[in-house]
């Protein structure tokens, strides 16, 4: 009755928990939402001033379908200054989230007979965009003990002379692990060598917590700028995921490509919207940054409270606000079997929300989202402690 390709891929896991968890609120239950992927933080006050200036001024039609100018520029002027790149507006375009921009490049550089690498735990939607194209998808697992950090070997042992495209999220959700300059270097090479393209997912590129060198749209501009795609958002950066803007750099030939797919799906961003974008990337940008305060506070005092239970095994991640935490340990064949009945649990039970590691590809896990505040997350944590403890017990009286 469907097309073939709704058979090939699944609704995304991680908002299946945020329906679950919305479903209880809406009955008036009290959840405690620590599965949320977005920011907490309201808009920040001068962004949101644009979007009213942009209405107040009827800039309320069509725009470009690639984006207007203006935006475009800000966008090259964000990364020439962050990162020393120099991209020119044909080379750019605008997107309904970072989630467009990946999803238009798959649909232009993929199709039946590639293969494409990307890598797991990770999030879903990199996969299921390969699949969407007709491609295949080559998974390259990164590990817990390694701090997930996805390494230049691995990616490379899983090329082959079908592979035609890498896709790389770094910072990483729902690991937080970054990809080392070199490392990036490495793969770099080897694509340019064989001429594959190159994807990075940066959207979570201004929350990275250490100052851990990371310029990796520099380091692929200087070796492989003719396949590489640069896909970023407003969303998580600038508190703005509900406004669905995000963009990518690329050579204008893909650009143009990615263009014409737009022009025929969802045509420009909304107007407003990108006026509002225009605001956050050339405005001040000490609002990014005391946001990532605030957030590496979280992470801090998080991990240290998961950290009174030796037996959930966690490190403290470089980037984005997700907490990646093995509870395998509580897991048995007489109690709670799978990391996904555990989080279903947790919510039914103690009304808690994480997202199980199945969603990312990682049975085992839990992510824990410290986009929250620290009220929420004191007694989230408080109440997985106790839920956790207490499985033994229950597991004794199952048994
Ligand atoms: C790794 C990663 N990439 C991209 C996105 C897309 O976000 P947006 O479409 O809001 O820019 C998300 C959203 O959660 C994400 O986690």
């Amino acid at each position: 009755m469907l097309a073939n390709r709704t058979t090939r891929i699944a609704v995304s896991p991680t908002m299946k928990v945020a329906a679950d968890a919305l479903r209880l609120k809406a009955q008036g239950i009290d959840v405690v939402d620590l599965g949320a992927g977005e920011p907490d933080f309201p808009t920040p006050p001068h962004v949101s001033a644009a979007a009213h200036a942009a209405i107040d001024a009827n800039f309320t039609k069509y725009t470009s379908n690639s984006g207007t100018e203006e935006l475009k520029r800000a966008v090259c002027a964000r990364y020439k200054a962050d990162y020393g790149v120099e991209y020119s507006t044909a080379e750019t375009i605008i997107t309904a989230g970072g989630k467009q921009a990946l999803f238009n490049a798959a649909m232009c550089l993929f199709g039946p007979g590639d293969e494409v690498i990307t890598h797991m735990p990770g999030w879903p939607t990199l996969v299921e965009q390969i699949k969407l194209a007709d491609a295949t998808p080559v998974v390259v697992r990164t590990h817990a003990e390694d701090g997930f950090e996805l390494r230049a070997d691995a990616i490379l042992r899983a090329i082959t002379g079908r592979t035609r495209g890498i896709v790389i999220n770094s910072p990483g959700n729902p690991t937080g692990a970054l990809i080392s300059e070199a490392d990036m270097a490495a793969v770099a090479d080897e694509a340019a060598r064989r001429g594959i393209w190159l994807l990075l997912d940066l959207c979570y590129e201004k929350l990275i917590y250490d100052p851990t060198p990371h310029n990796l749209p520099g380091i692929l501009a200087a070796r492989h700028r003719d396949r590489s795609v640069f896909c970023g958002s407003a969303s998580k950066a600038y508190a703005m995921t509900g406004w669905r803007c995000g963009w990518a750099l690329a050579p204008a030939d893909l650009v143009n490509a990615c263009n014409a797919i737009q022009s025929h799906s969802t045509s420009n961003v909304c107007s407003i919207t990108q006026k509002a974008a225009v605001a956050a990337l050339t405005g001040p940008q000490s609002c990014v940054t005391a946001m990532l305060d605030e957030y590496r506070h979280r992470r801090d005092q998080t991990v240290k409270w998961l950290s009174a239970e030796p037996r959930l095994r966690l490190r403290k991640p470089a980037g984005a606000f997700y907490l990646f935490v093995d509870v395998s340990e509580f897991l048995s064949p007489d109690g709670i079997r799978t990391s996904a009945a555990l989080a279903e649990a947790l919510l039914d039970e103690a009304r808690v929300a994480v997202t199980p590691g199945e969603a990312f590809d990682a049975p085992g896990f839990i992510r824990i989202s410290y986009a929250t505040s620290l009220d929420v997350l004191r007694r989230g944590i408080r109440t997985i402690l106790e839920f956790v403890r207490a499985l033994e017990t229950r597991g004794r009286a199952v048994g």
